[in-house]
């Protein structure tokens, strides 16, 4: 099949990618030229695993190129999917601006019946404020032609997202009444003549590659699916904000939150994943989207107090640890800080912790070393002036009075600790994402802020 997708970011480019490698023509857009020029040449413009393969791969087969050029990709293309970002707006809501302008160039360009696909987090309700804009723009265009809006968000995890696109653990379609006719609601009712385009025929034949593998396709409707995708990341956010609270007892009571996770944990019902204290969550998608779907309860009057709660214990399980770290330091102490993107094998730094904390540590007076394995050119452009970003874990720990580990990359759970140890002028090690043995720590002579430990 041929398809557009506009935004060539960790969301789009992946599926680009993915599409591309499964037998699809794909064309990604992005109105960043610096972007486009690198990835036509077959460099990846962000960090994650085994995606620059794919991208060098599509590209040699021809089944994968990328343009600025919206307006003329929409005559190749059977679907466009819109894969720009969402991020926080006005009073918590998300912004849709990018969205709402992909599909008005997408109303406005168009010159045959083409499916508009959304895979951004948008919140319930968008589809069909897409639909009405596309019908508005159609209209004044006096053209007949169907632009129907199918919502099929995202699951795929930064550091993972190429597996989890090819394999992904189910595929979520929103399709209505009037997707499938491919007009807006109020025409359908008024009889306005059916799109030529099989909504549902196309989505599942785009996705057979996949879900011909046993991946289950789910059809819903538009409103479900969109809200399927806040609910997800807001109940997996909870339970890191569940458990994040539990610590805070154990540290008073002198139990161990990791042997309270490990018992709730073997309970089936329950599981282990989520379910690790630390820091609390970051990145470009639970912060974000919890203050979203917060916002869309409040305008539909419902009490989301759960999520209320989970989203304050988040911002109170950083302050928490960086209040911690504050009280142990000296005066003008230098900071070895391992790890800067807000989660391990990804370079994405919107909204990690380290921003905070390296800022705080600063205005404090303190010094940093830093180092992270993927992240140090973004990290340059966007942290304070005067970090000193080192080469290895090792050289950021050299001459710290403390360590802090704020993203558990593998490479830094497995250091030598007496060999830290002798990097090192201090002996605090603040343990962010609690990886390391207490028991171990302290053999190699450092003392150790877990947490909930
Ligand atoms: N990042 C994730 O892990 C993840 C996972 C699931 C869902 N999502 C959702 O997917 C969406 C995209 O997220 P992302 O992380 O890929 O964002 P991103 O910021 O990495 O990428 C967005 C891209 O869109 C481009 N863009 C913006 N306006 C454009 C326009 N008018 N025309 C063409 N291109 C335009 C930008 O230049 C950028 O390259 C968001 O709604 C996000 O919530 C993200």
């Amino acid at each position: 099949m041929r398809i557009a997708i506009v935004g060539t970011g960790y969301v789009g480019l992946v599926t680009a990618a993915c599409f591309a490698e499964l037998g699809h023509t794909v064309i990604g857009v992005d109105i960043d030229r610096k972007k486009i020029q690198k990835l036509s040449s077959g460099k990846s413009t962000i960090f994650e695993p085994g995606l620059e393969e794919l991208i060098v791969h599509g590209l040699k087969g021809k089944r994968l190129s990328f343009t600025t050029d919206l307006q003329t990709t929409l005559h190749k293309v059977d679907i466009v999917f819109s894969a720009v970002a969402t991020p926080q707006g006005k009073d918590h809501h998300a912004d849709l601006s990018a969205v709402f302008t992909v599909t008005e160039t997408v109303a406005a360009s168009a010159d045959h019946d083409i499916l508009f696909v959304n895979k951004s987090t948008v919140p319930v309700g968008t589809g069909r404020e897409c639909e009405r804009r596309i019908a508005d723009i159609l209209r004044k265009r006096k053209k007949k032609i169907r632009i129907p809006v199918v919502s099929n968000p995202e699951f795929l995890r930064e550091g993972m997202a190429v597996s989890d696109t090819i394999m992904p653990e189910r595929i979520v379609i929103g399709i209505n009444e009037s997707t499938a006719a491919g007009v807006h609601e109020p025409l359908l009712r008024k009889g306005v003549a059916k799109s030529s385009i099989n909504a549902r025929a196309l989505m599942e034949n785009l996705y057979r590659p996949i879900s011909r593998t046993g991946k289950p396709i789910i059809f819903m409707s538009r409103e479900s699916a969109e809200i399927v995708k806040y609910a997800s990341n807001a109940f997996l956010a909870t339970k890191i904000s569940f458990i994040n609270m539990l610590a805070e007892l154990t540290e008073k009571t002198g139990a161990n939150i990791r042997d309270v996770a490990l018992g709730m944990g073997l309970d089936s019902r329950i599981g282990h994943r989520f379910l690790h204290a630390g820091i609390g969550y970051g990145g470009s998608c639970f912060p974000k989207d919890v203050k979203a779907l917060l916002a869309t309860a409040r305008q539909c009057g419902c009490d989301f107090g759960i999520i209320e709660a989970t989203d304050s214990m988040n911002t109170r399980a950083r302050e928490r640890f960086f209040e911690r770290i504050l009280t142990f330091l000296p005066k003008k102490s230098t900071v070895g800080v391992w790890g800067l993107a807000f989660k391990p094998k990804t370079d994405d730094m919107r909204e990690a912790p380290s921003l905070d904390l390296v800022s705080i540590l600063i205005a404090a007076g303190h010094r940093i070393r830093a180092h992270d394995p993927a992240t140090m050119e973004n990290a340059r452009k966007i942290l304070p002036r005067g970090i000193r970003f080192c080469p290895s874990p090792l050289e950021a720990a050299r001459g710290a009075d403390a360590l802090v580990l704020l993203t558990e990359w593998d490479e830094f759970r497995g250091v030598d600790l007496r060999e830290l140890k002798k990097t090192m002028k201090g002996t605090d090690l603040f343990d962010g994402r609690n990886v390391y043995e207490p028991s171990a720590v302290k053999a190699a002579g450092l003392r150790y802020h877990g947490i909930g430990i």
